[in-house]
């Protein structure tokens, strides 16, 4: 494993892809004190100052395509482990996958892949030591940071690095066995299913009772009495059915 870790970039996914791209090592990671331009799932922005743990990992997962996204999953799973570990945070996992505390989003995950799944980049955004006041007023209702949850700052390092021999140890896991086990692992962690959600996908608005995932990492949504599976979108959380 080798981190390379900057006072400052555009973004950790970007210099990950990059490092990729031109034969970087599986397991090669970088981190950063802050992103410019930090970037979230469906083209949004990450807002990404000083006191968050800001890290891209790079992958070379030798897997089909169509299960490519259990692996940002699978880091979900080790990110809600290692809050509760490390901190007791009872954190839970909304899908696909951000991890919450109370209800509110503590971490993002934005995996991106190259050119014929060569390499995948998995970037993973946790609010640590960061302000509310750091984040515009229309996101404050639904982020928190774990300063924020703990009323004190956590080691950065000491984060980083029990996070990264979690996800080694479930991404290993993954490789070695099969979904099933892990699944288990999301079920458990889930907020989302058990919920009556909205989820906003490119192409239709679904409502309707998430009450599961399948092996590919898709969202198993009942809508009058039909199951429907979504692959990405976001879901929103309604209320418990
Ligand atoms: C989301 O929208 O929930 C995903 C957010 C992912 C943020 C992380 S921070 C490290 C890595 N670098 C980026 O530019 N994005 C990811």
């Amino acid at each position: 494993m080798m981190i390379l870790h900057f006072k400052e970039v555009d973004s950790t996914n970007e210099v990950a892809k990059k490092l990729a791209a031109i034969g970087a090592p599986e397991w090669t990671i970088v981190s950063s004190d802050s992103q410019t331009e930090g970037k979230g799932r469906l083209g949004r922005r990450w807002i990404s100052p000083q006191g968050g743990l800001w890290i891209s990992i790079v992958l070379r997962p030798d897997i089909e395509e169509s299960r490519l996204p259990i692996i940002p999953m699978v880091s979900g799973i080790s990110v809600a482990k290692v809050l509760c570990d490390m901190y007791g945070l009872p954190a839970k996992l909304k899908w696909p996958n951000d991890v919450l505390l109370k209800e509110r989003k503590v971490c993002g995950i934005l995996a991106e892949a190259g050119e014929n799944v060569e390499y995948v980049v998995v970037g993973i955004g946790i609010n640590a030591n960061i302000d509310m006041n750091k984040f515009p007023a229309q996101l404050r209702n639904s982020t928190t940071t774990i300063s924020t949850e703990l009323k004190r700052e956590v080691d950065l390092n000491a984060l980083k690095i029990g996070l990264l021999d979690q996800f080694k140890e479930d991404y290993n896991n993954l490789i070695r066995q099969d979904f099933s086990i892990l699944k288990e692992e999301w079920r458990h962690l889930s907020s989302t299913l058990g919920q009556k959600v909205k989820v906003i996908t490119p192409k239709e608005i679904i409502e309707g009772n998430a009450i599961d995932i399948d092996g590919e990492g898709a969202l198993l949504i009942e809508v009058s009495g039909r199951i429907k599976r979504i692959f990405s979108g976001d879901c929103i959380h309604l209320s418990n059915f």
